[in-house]
């Protein structure tokens, strides 16, 4: 028997306190039209850690709401994968925090690092495991809070990034024409340096002399990033595209990693995707790293943008660095 992999229900969730771009005017040298223009971002959403909220807790909100699409219980998942790089803590991973408070007691779980990628990454891997037999039922997220790892004096990062959670859930199926019709992961270390937070690992911890503040928050190389990020997300698509004998006109909806709406449009560009087929929402979150893309996917499957039948698209860029492609029949 042949098994694929079948989407049947996404969530999102987000912390509650909303940030506007005028916020930030009181404390770095920016301006609300400055923001809006150079990236597309209005709002983000910032979590309150004194209040409970966390990586954890808007994933599993984020799990819940996709459960209930799927209209299934938890004890149905036997796997949890949550891509991450801002993790409540080391031990027990965010994967297993979600397993305990939704109760899904036959699921193994675990996090992964891949940036922005992390929710592509986590979809290809479990898709990997309902292929081979090994898994029926999967729940990936893409979950972050990466306002803890913001340098809020550095204008040219803080501004960038917000707090969210995606999820989806998957199950086998024997039909190929609603699955995930491929998937293709990339990485590239040679480039860390563009895109990186270089302290509070095992190499520099947190009480060696040598570890500074201000070096386990964000490092970017903006221009760098962008034209990277461009070329990265149009190439993966391509090639996924032609191993699926499609080209980008074959595709119903397209869904990019949400980081600068200038990448976004020069990506749409470059590959002819009109504003109708493609969501952005950006201007409302900023750039949420791995939550994004079951952000988008979520909103665009509730709102109704994406239908069954649909071919759609999804692509990221990340840190370290790290881009993806996804393709899935909906
Ligand atoms: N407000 C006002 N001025 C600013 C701000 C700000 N928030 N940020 C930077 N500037 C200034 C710079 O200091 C610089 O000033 P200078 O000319 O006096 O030196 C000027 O604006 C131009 O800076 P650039 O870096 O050249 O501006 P650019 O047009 O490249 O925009 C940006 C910067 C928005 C960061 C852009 O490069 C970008 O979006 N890059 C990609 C970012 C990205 O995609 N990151 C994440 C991808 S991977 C992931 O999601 C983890």
């Amino acid at each position: 028997m042949t098994y694929f992999s079948k989407l049947i229900g996404t969530g999102s969730a987000f912390p509650e306190k909303i940030m506007t771009n005028a916020e930030f005017e009181a404390f770095v040298e920016t301006s609300d039209e400055w923001i809006r223009t150079r990236t597309g971002i209005q709002t983000r959403r910032i979590a309150n850690l004194q209040k409970g909220e966390s990586t954890s807790t808007i994933a599993i909100a984020a799990s819940r709401k996709a459960l209930e699409m799927a209209g299934i219980s938890a004890d149905k998942l036997d796997l949890i994968v949550v891509g991450t790089v801002t993790a409540d803590s080391v031990m027990p991973t965010t994967g297993n925090l979600v397993q305990a408070a939704l109760g899904a007691t036959r699921a193994f779980s675990f996090d992964l690092q891949a940036a922005c990628s992390g929710f592509l990454y986590g979809l290809s891997i479990a898709d990997q495991f309902i292929r081979t037999g090994a898994v029926e039922t999967a729940l990936v997220i893409g979950a972050e809070t990466l306002s803890t790892l913001v340098n809020w004096q550095d204008r040219g990062t803080c501004v960038l990034f917000g707090d969210a959670a995606g999820a989806a859930i998957i199950t086998r199926t024997t039909d190929p024409k609603h699955s995930i019709l491929g998937t293709r992961l990339y990485s590239d270390g040679t480039k860390g340096d563009i895109l990186k937070i270089p302290h509070g690992g095992s190499k520099i911890p947190h009480y060696l002399p040598e570890y500074q503040h201000k070096n386990h928050t964000i490092h970017m190389q903006g221009q760098e990033v962008f034209k990277l990020a461009v070329r990265s997300m149009i190439d993966s698509s391509l090639a996924l595209l032609s191993e699926h004998d499609l080209t980008p006109s074959d595709v119903d909806f397209f869904l990019f990693h949400q980081a600068n709406v200038r990448i976004l449009e020069m990506c749409m560009k470059s590959l002819g995707v009109p504003r109708e087929k493609t969501w952005i929402n950006l201007d409302k979150y900023g750039n949420t790293s791995a939550a994004t893309l079951p952000v988008c996917l979520d909103e665009a499957m509730r709102q109704g943008a994406i239908e069954t039948g649909n071919k759609v698209l999804l692509t990221t860029f990340g840190g370290g660095v790290t881009w993806a492609s996804g393709l899935i029949q909906i």
